[in-house]
């Protein structure tokens, strides 16, 4: 054997002794490299005369090829090995029954803001949709609610970093109200609309969520009473609760936004409930400061005002006790309403 043909058996062997690519190709440059053994053999092919240089010239050549296709089929080898433990690794038993595609519900908090908009949607009122991001003007200012009010605290709202365009502050809407002022503000009265949406308070318990839900309901026109709050009240809690066996109530309170300003409570005739006054709502006459801001004369439009907390309606129709239900994501809890 000579010492070519020695070389292709070492480099044969070296080649299929390297256990992955990159072994295999170090072993590569110790034979096709730059200095590599079958380089350094032509090289030398130089000093030898014409007719030897051809022969040895073949000889060389041929080892070479011999060396390069075995290190095509280690190569090739290795990748196909590569990708065997690939396959298997990934590989998915298509022998196991399948999971089926089971269909979505809605949440109970959002089929109540469905029944609310169908049913002030069917004696005329709009549906607005506004940012959950709002400022401090919109939020406060506009709805009378002065500077140093306790409402503007740091207790119970979430401030945001920065400001917005025009230089006001930020904060995660405490409440619906603001919308009030955003859709007349846009919309020429008569105004009927009611705004259901996420609300935003830094408080967490069995009954209060940083994050829950309102619907801000406005009717605003020449001659709407607070005598017309109570048909309309009254009007979609019997039917949200799909019965006329239910009073409501229409307790004095406190609102800068509103003047007068109540709390709207219901009582069952029947059921677990039966009796107790719930509260549902605030509500009131938009306070003439509110109108102003909303950009029309407050002597030609009054109207009235209500907010209620949809999360609360959601509890008393289904009999739920605990708000934290709502978001915890159980599927044994979100079923009961599909
Ligand atoms: N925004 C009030 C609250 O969150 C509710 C309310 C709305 C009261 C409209 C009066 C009129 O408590």
């Amino acid at each position: 054997m000579n010492s070519v043909e020695q070389l292709v058996v070492t480099a044969q062997a070296d080649f299929l002794a390297a256990p992955d690519a990159a072994a295999l190709e170090n072993a590569k440059a110790k034979y096709l490299g730059k200095t590599g053994q079958i380089t350094e053999l032509m090289k030398g092919l130089g000093k030898l005369a014409a007719d030897e240089r051809k022969a040895q010239g073949a000889i060389i050549n041929a080892g070479k090829e011999q060396i390069e296709n075995a290190l095509t089929a280690r190569r090739e080898a290795l990748a196909n090995a590569q990708m065997l433990l690939r396959l298997n690794a990934e590989a998915i038993d298509v022998t196991l029954p399948g999971r089926g595609r089971s269909l979505g519900g809605l949440h109970p908090v959002m089929r109540s803001w469905e029944r609310i908009e169908a049913i002030f949607g069917s004696i005329g009122f709009e549906v607005a949709d506004g940012p959950e991001i709002e400022n401090d003007w919109t939020n406060f200012t506009a709805l009378n609610n002065p500077e140093n009010h306790p409402a503007r605290s740091m207790q119970d709202t979430f401030y945001i970093d920065g400001k917005d365009a025009t230089g006001l502050p930020l904060l995660l809407r405490p409440h619906t109200s603001p919308m009030q002022v955003r859709y007349a503000r846009r919309n020429k009265p008569p105004i009927k609309v009611i705004a259901p949406g996420r609300t935003y308070r830094v408080d967490s318990d069995a009954t209060h969520s940083p994050m829950f839900h309102q619907v801000e309901g406005l009717w605003i026109a020449d001659n709407i009473s607070f005598a017309d709050l109570k048909g309309v009240y009254l009007n979609f809690v019997k039917a949200f609760f799909e019965t006329d066996d239910l009073q409501v109530r229409f307790r004095p309170s406190y609102f800068p936004f509103t003047e007068p300003s109540a709390e709207i409570d219901i009582a069952f005739g029947s059921g677990p409930l039966k009796g107790r006054w719930l509260e549902v709502s605030g509500a009131g006459q938009v306070h003439p400061n509110v109108v102003r801001n909303f950009g029309l004369d407050p002597e030609q439009f009054v109207g009235f005002a209500f907010g209620s907390g949809i999360e609360r309606l959601t509890m008393l129709r289904y009999g739920i006790n605990d708000l934290r239900l709502f978001y915890e994501g159980d599927l044994r809890f979100l079923k009961q309403f599909n």
